[in-house]
């Protein structure tokens, strides 16, 4: 049992949250970080319908009584548009989820301030995710409740700004007087306990929880990314603007290759498109599509259950 704002807001064992993870973060996996102390964490970008995501939301109530968190991204997206936004927002707030991961643009700029005041309402905690000071300053000034502070290391989406762990989470704890969460390269106690001493009151981690039982993916990606060490992952994604950090493959050296010429996003959409990376993380061909990872993938060599993850 460690005592932080995170744990005593949500009443939760440990101060670690599962990141989203599109494609992976369903009820299962879920649930199972919840029941083990954490908090886990529901995607809703994998839900296209009103039905399915009040669903998933019920589904994973049934397999857990404790809190868990829900993402929604507001990204560009061929597949996920503002509709699905404002749907994933009144759903959050009539079911009373404990908290939401907010991520790319803030809540008031994407959907309105009246957003952010009914989840604040229905008793949501709002978090942000985000990679700078000015983005932290923000979010605590439209009204969010905590910020995760994700360094340049985090898997997914990182801000271009290139902010390592080490500088970003001390320079917004002290720029902010809402909790913060350390995102980015974290992986077990040790580095738990650094963003602690860092001035986080908690931790977010995704790619740590891939190469679990519960995680939904294929076998072999799993036994990849155990072979793999922190310096294979790479940043692409720059020349369209929205730089994401992915396991390095052949098809990442292609799409590497297309930027360097300058070739465009009309280029670059067959080996991006949302499809084909779920097929390849269900199928396990690795060399198929982007498959988003941090460098905390370096601890993946020891493969455990959630529970003992944490
Ligand atoms: C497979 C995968 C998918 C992700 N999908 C999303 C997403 O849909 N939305 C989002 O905000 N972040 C996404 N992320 C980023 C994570 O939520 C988190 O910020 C990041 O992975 C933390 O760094 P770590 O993986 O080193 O722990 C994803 C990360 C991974 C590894």
């Amino acid at each position: 049992m460690l005592k932080t704002a995170i744990t005593e807001m949500f009443g939760i064992k440990y101060p670690i949250i599962c990141g989203a993870m599109m494609w992976l973060c369903k009820p299962g996996l879920c649930a199972v970080i919840s029941n083990a102390g954490g908090m886990g964490n529901l995607t809703a970008g994998n839900y296209q319908t009103e039905e399915e995501f009040r669903g998933a939301i019920r589904e994973t109530r049934r397999l857990t009584d404790k809190p868990f968190m829900v993402n929604i991204t507001l990204l560009p997206s061929l597949r996920i548009t503002a509709e699905h936004h404002k749907m994933y927002i009144k759903v959050c707030a009539e079911e009373k989820v404990a908290g939401m991961e907010i991520s790319g643009t803030p809540l008031d700029k994407a959907a309105g301030m009246g957003a952010v005041e009914t989840l604040k309402r229905a008793g949501v905690r709002l978090f942000h995710k985000v990679g700078s000071v000015r983005h932290a300053v923000h979010a605590e000034k439209v009204g969010y409740d905590g910020i995760y502070a994700a360094g340049i290391e985090e898997g997914g989406h990182p801000l271009s700004d290139d902010v390592t762990c080490m500088v970003l989470i001390p320079r917004i704890a002290e720029s902010v007087k809402i909790p913060v969460v350390a995102v980015g390269g974290i992986a077990n106690g040790r580095t738990l306990a650094a963003a602690l001493t860092l001035g986080a009151q908690g931790v977010m981690m995704a790619s740590r929880f891939i190469a679990t039982r519960e995680c939904p993916v294929h076998e072999n990606i799993k036994q990849e990314l155990v072979r793999r060490q922190e310096y294979e992952t790479t940043i692409f994604g720059r020349s369209i603007g929205l730089q994401g950090r992915a396991l390095k493959s052949k098809v990442i050296e292609e799409i590497l290759a297309i930027e360097a010429r300058g070739g465009g996003l009309q280029e670059l959409i067959p080996l991006l498109a949302g499809e084909k990376i779920k097929n390849a993380w269900e199928k396990g061909e690795v060399a198929d599509a982007p498959l988003m990872v941090g460098q905390s993938m370096w601890r993946m060599r020891s493969r455990q259950a959630p529970g003992s993850a944490l």
